[in-house]
């Protein structure tokens, strides 16, 4: 396993933070691995509550692109004080950062007193972190593995940028990631505030809305298996700005092809009920 692609950064918050030399991202730069997860995915998505109020099975959550496991861990310090079973799938397709981030708890903080779960996760692929939680690694293609999870209620779409990693924001991805999800209801949340991305969302099924604020992030992106779980979606007047922008083609066949949309794609666009 190749360590040497990752290193520690300092973020402008003053909390450390995992960089990739391979793709050249860091994970959550903006305010740091907890904070981001906080306000992104665990109080955006309300996730205690829906967890607690869920019904008919474990609450699933889907972590995609564990990482360095920041979401995953501030989920779990979440669900701490409730006892409803969540289940956490989390996708990666390579567990070096995560074997990485393990030699560096201290500095990196939030990852101190997982130690052992997440030893456990990485050799067994599966560990109760919690006694109501249920933790499973699948290793892989997100793509190729996301139909042995359970349908999800919770999706934090965390990949590397779409410039870097276009494989995970096709519109094949987001519209097998929303099939798996049939008739449940489910909340996806992402830092990108992209044009293009929530184009390709919207083209596969899901409705989209502005996500919170976070970091030097004015907005970020939400998505939902239907429109009345938005607080703020997209609407008639974004499909302006999608009309001049020149960065508003959905991206397909895992290439990144920024341009504008074509007439097709727009026709197809307008005519979402959430447009309508
Ligand atoms: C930005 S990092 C994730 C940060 C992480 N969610 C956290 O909270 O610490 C992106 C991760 O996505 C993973 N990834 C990229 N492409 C993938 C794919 N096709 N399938 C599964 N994981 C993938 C990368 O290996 C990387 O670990």
């Amino acid at each position: 396993m190749d360590l040497d692609g990752f290193e520690l950064v300092r973020l402008k918050s003053g909390q450390r933070s995992v960089r990739c030399r391979t793709h050249g991202e860091t994970m959550h730069v903006g305010t740091g691995p907890s904070t981001e997860a906080a306000e992104l995915h665990i109080r955006q998505q309300r996730i205690v509550g829906r967890a607690q109020a869920h019904t008919g099975g474990p609450f699933v959550i889907w972590d995609v692109g564990l990482g360095p496991a920041g979401n995953a861990i501030t989920a779990l310090d979440a669900l701490r004080d409730i006892t409803a079973p969540v289940e956490i799938h989390s996708f990666e397709i390579d567990t070096a950062v995560l074997e990485f981030a393990l030699q560096h708890t201290e500095a990196l903080g939030y990852l101190a007193g997982w130690e052992s779960q997440i030893a456990e996760l990485l050799t067994q692929g599966i560990a109760h972190p919690l006694p109501h939680v249920c933790w499973q690694l699948h290793r892989g293609d997100y793509l190729s593995q996301l139909g042995q999870a359970p349908p999800p209620a919770a999706i934090f779409h965390d990949p590397y940028s779409p410039a870097r990693n276009p494989g995970m924001w096709s519109l094949e991805l987001f519209r097998a990631a929303r099939e798996r999800v049939g008739k449940g209801e489910c909340l996806l949340t992402n830092y990108t505030r992209s044009t293009a991305v929530r184009v390709t969302l919207a083209l596969a099924g899901w409705a989209v809305g502005f996500g919170v604020a976070t970091g030097d992030k004015d907005q970020t992106t939400i998505a939902a298996s239907h429109v009345d779980l938005l607080e703020r979606p997209l609407g008639r007047d974004w499909l302006l700005r999608v009309r001049a922008s020149t960065n508003a083609a959905p991206f397909r066949g895992g290439q990144y092809a920024p341009g504008a949309i074509t007439d097709a794609d727009f026709t197809a666009l307008q005519a979402l009920p959430q447009f309508g």
